[in-house]
């Protein structure tokens, strides 16, 4: 195992009814907020109304920034500094999914930076302090409710990147499975793909003696498998709804993965396909995770083998260890076309015109892999 610190502060708040408690655990922030949210679903569902009265019986003033696009955007974040600083904002809160999360933890990171919050995504500048971020979550997906990380898009560039600060996990998040039912079955079906490619960044490892952790990322992963396709048929079933969203969570919150070396090549593929693209996230990752799969499977052949038989019960071939793994691959393609999401970039909608500049913003920061160090020509290649 790797060292580590752990150190996850968020306190979730989870169950039924838990945003009416939205404004009792902000007052413990701040008697000022900004109320950050997306294009209209929390108004749709009523959401909006809730967290609104909660916090005015908290007597907590209200600023309000809506308009946050899935694949949160760069201006929106610099409107957000600006408001915060000239209404002495005291804590942030996002009403929504990862991208209203991810949006308001830009905003919190860039009210006390000096520069351009850009500077912080393309890892030129680090932030020491942040105003603090709180989520009522709507969408079990990214993980972003107890992450240290935000992924902004910049318009101008054309560039989709993330910053990650422990400064930026969320102080608390409330989690009421019943606030996910109004999400479309593609929704549903891009977040079960992103939390599950969240946990086989951490999975697919060089790391030796992780047992406790394999163990953790194998359950995690086999419910997963095993959830998705129950919440989309069944979209009120509220105990599927609350182990999927829980699963999200325990995905991203760092507990799976500590003392592991992670992967994460497939999130930045994935980050160059949604900047060029504008696709779903976990839409995007569906293509590129079994692709790196199969690109990099001979370099660490044996963990392949354990994915193949511990999270998707292939037996276990001791004359070809190869088609076992590849067995498991085609496992993944099948469950993944099963919840209605696409395995090409064209099933994507994406043209393959950009591979060059996708290639290139894959590597900006850098070699990357550790289970095959990948360069330009793999990248490419992979791509294709
Ligand atoms: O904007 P509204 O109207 O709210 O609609 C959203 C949006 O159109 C809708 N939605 C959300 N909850 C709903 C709902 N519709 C009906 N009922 C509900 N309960 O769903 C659409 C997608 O929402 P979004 O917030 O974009 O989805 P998600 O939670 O998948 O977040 C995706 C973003 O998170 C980033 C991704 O890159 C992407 O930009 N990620 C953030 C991470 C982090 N901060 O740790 C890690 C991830 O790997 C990921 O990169
Ligand atoms: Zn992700």
């Amino acid at each position: 195992m790797t060292d580590f610190i752990f150190d996850n502060k968020t306190t979730i708040v989870f169950g039924k009814d838990k945003e009416k408690l939205v404004g009792e655990y902000s007052a413990k922030y701040a008697k000022k907020i900004l109320l950050h949210y997306g294009k209209g679903s929390i108004k749709r569902s009523g959401l909006y109304d809730t967290v609104v009265s909660s916090l005015k019986e908290h007597s907590i003033d209200i600023v309000e920034l809506p308009g946050v696009l899935p694949n949160p955007r760069l201006s929106l974040v610099k409107d957000g500094i600006e408001i915060c600083r000239t209404e002495n904002i005291e804590l942030i809160l996002a009403v929504g999914g990862g991208s209203a999360i991810d949006s308001a933890k830009a905003i919190a990171a860039g009210v006390y930076y000096e520069g351009d919050v850009w500077d912080l995504y393309m890892r030129r500048g680090e932030i020491t302090k942040a105003l603090p971020v709180a989520t009522v979550l709507t969408h079990a997906a990214a993980g972003s409710e107890a992450s240290t990380g935000t992924v902004i898009s910049d318009e101008e560039s054309g560039i989709k990147s993330s910053y990650d600060d422990v400064l930026l996990r969320p102080v608390f998040s409330i989690l009421n499975p019943e606030l996910t039912f109004t999400l479309p079955p593609f929704q549903i079906a891009c977040g079960a793909m992103d939390m599950f490619s969240h946990v086989m960044e951490r999975y697919f490892t060089v790391e030796k003696n992780v047992e406790l952790s394999d163990r953790m990322c194998e359950a995690v992963m086999r419910s997963i498998i095993h959830l998705a396709p129950k919440a989309i048929q069944n979209p009120h079933d509220y105990q599927t709804r609350a182990e999927l969203l829980w699963a999200s969570t325990v995905a991203h919150n760092d507990l799976i993965g500590e003392g592991r070396i992670h992967e994460w090549v497939s999130h930045q593929m994935e980050h160059e396909i949604s900047a060029v693209y504008d696709v779903a996230h976990g839409a995007g990752l569906a293509v590129v995770f079994p692709a790196w799969i199969q690109y990099v499977m001979d370099a660490n052949l044996s963990r392949f083998v354990r994915y193949a038989t511990q999270v998707w019960d292939v037996e276990y071939d001791p004359s070809d260890s190869k088609k076992t793994a590849l067995e498991g691959l085609s496992k993944l393609k099948t469950w993944i076309h099963s919840i209605g999401l696409p395995l090409t970039l064209s099933e994507l909608g994406a043209e393959s015109g950009s591979i060059d500049k996708m290639a290139e913003g894959t590597l900006r920061f850098g070699e990357l892999g550790n289970t095959k160090v990948l360069k330009f020509t793999d990248v490419k290649k992979y791509f294709s």
